[in-house]
């Protein structure tokens, strides 16, 4: 029986597929199919802990954090959860032979690959960074650091920075597959939260939207996040969830990401404002509760999703007869690679479906 871990996995190996042949120039209804999978994308104003809270929720220190504009081009990541004991590590869609088993070097790699594009400057780019962590460590996810939200364009930034920024953001959250996690801190009024305001714009019923809490260390004392944590400040129709991340302090120290959560454990347990809330805050929390909801997205979603397996898989073998298929040119072999997937797919969901009616898949 196909398990809903498989599934999700297999998702993420299609995905990881289709991107490839779109980067090179196949064609067809792929990006159909690519859009149709449900993915999850960090959104807020610059520094306000979009890139912690991502790796919080991977549990593996690996992306460039700190105060001003530091990731400046979208990061696609694919977590793939791998048997116990085996051993992490990284690769990245633009060289494919290299396995990263160091995280360090993962960051440097991010941080070099953006500067190839965009120059050691504060320009942005829209191309996107692909990445894949394998480890026993995550659950199976995808999803997506962007840079920050500003409101004005400072020293060695074009103007139209600021709404070329929304514009990038805006064309990931747009997606109606797209999980909105968005961060606001704790330290600034949520009224004048960035993320807020464009999930609201394009998740009005807000069922797609996550409101992450950050930085509820650093409120000023005497002071706390209750009315936000408990709905009453700002509703949305999933939980509200606070998040203490390590400071700038505990970055350079190199404060550990055991640690880190430990930290955070401690933080909410310890608190009179939010002992009572603790089990549903922090980083592992966040991304149980994720993993648990992208589950239920996808299940709702697999009659759709298999029509469009099914359409593409027509699509594909029909473009495979113009091409020929003896020719085994490197167009050609990613045709099968991604036809094989889609029926490996199509297949494990009817499996799914079939459980489904039995009653007896979980
Ligand atoms: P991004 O620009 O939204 O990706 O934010 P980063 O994750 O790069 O974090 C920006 C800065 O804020 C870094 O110096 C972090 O150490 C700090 N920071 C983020 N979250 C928290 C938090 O919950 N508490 C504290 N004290 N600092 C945080
Ligand atoms: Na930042
Ligand atoms: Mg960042």
């Amino acid at each position: 029986m196909a398990s809903m871990e498989g599934l999700i996995g297999l998702m993420n190996r299609i995905q990881r597929a289709c991107t490839a042949l779109g980067d090179h120039g196949g064609g067809g209804d792929l990006p159909t199919l690519w859009e149709s999978l449900p993915t999850i994308a960090v959104v807020g104003g610059q520094s306000s802990g979009k890139s912690s809270v991502l790796e919080s929720i991977v549990g593996t220190d690996f992306l460039p954090r700190g105060s001003g504009i530091v990731t400046r081009r979208p990061l696609v990541l694919q977590l793939h959860q791998t048997d116990d004991g085996s051993q992490e590590y990284a690769e990245f869609l633009h060289m494919p032979q290299t396995r990263f088993t160091d995280f360090a070097r993962v960051r440097q790699e991010i941080a070099d690959e953006t500067d190839r594009l965009t120059g050691k400057t504060k320009q942005i780019s829209p191309v996107p960074i692909h990445l894949s962590i394998y480890s026993p460590k995550v659950v199976n996810l995808t999803l997506i650091d962007l840079p920050g939200l500003t409101k004005v364009a400072v020293e060695g930034q074009p103007e139209s920075i600021v709404q070329d920024i929304e514009n990038m953001v805006r064309s990931y959250v747009d997606k109606p597959n797209c999980i909105i996690l968005a961060i606001s801190p704790a330290n600034q009024d949520i009224a004048t939260s960035d993320a807020i305001k464009l999930a609201k714009e394009v998740d009005p019923t807000g069922e797609r939207t996550f409101g992450v809490l950050t930085k509820l260390d650093l409120m000023d004392k005497g002071t706390n996040a209750l009315d936000v944590l408990e709905g009453r400040a700002y509703r949305l129709q999933n939980p509200w969830v606070g998040i203490v991340n390590r400071s700038q302090a505990d970055i350079n120290r190199k404060v550990d990401m055991i640690s880190a959560r430990e930290k955070e454990r401690e933080y909410f347990e310890s608190s009179p404002d939010y002992a009572h809330l603790a089990s549903r805050m922090g980083s592992e929390y966040l991304a149980k509760l994720l993993s648990e909801h992208l589950e239920s997205v996808i299940k709702a979603r697999i009659p759709s999703i298999t029509a469009v397996i099914n359409k593409t898989v027509d699509e594909l073998e029909s473009e495979l007869d113009t091409i020929g298929r003896a020719v085994a040119t490197d167009p050609g072999a990613q045709l099968y690679t991604i036809l094989d997937l889609c029926r490996a797919f199509d297949r494990v969901f009817k499996e799914h479906l079939d459980g489904g009616r039995s009653g007896g898949d979980r």
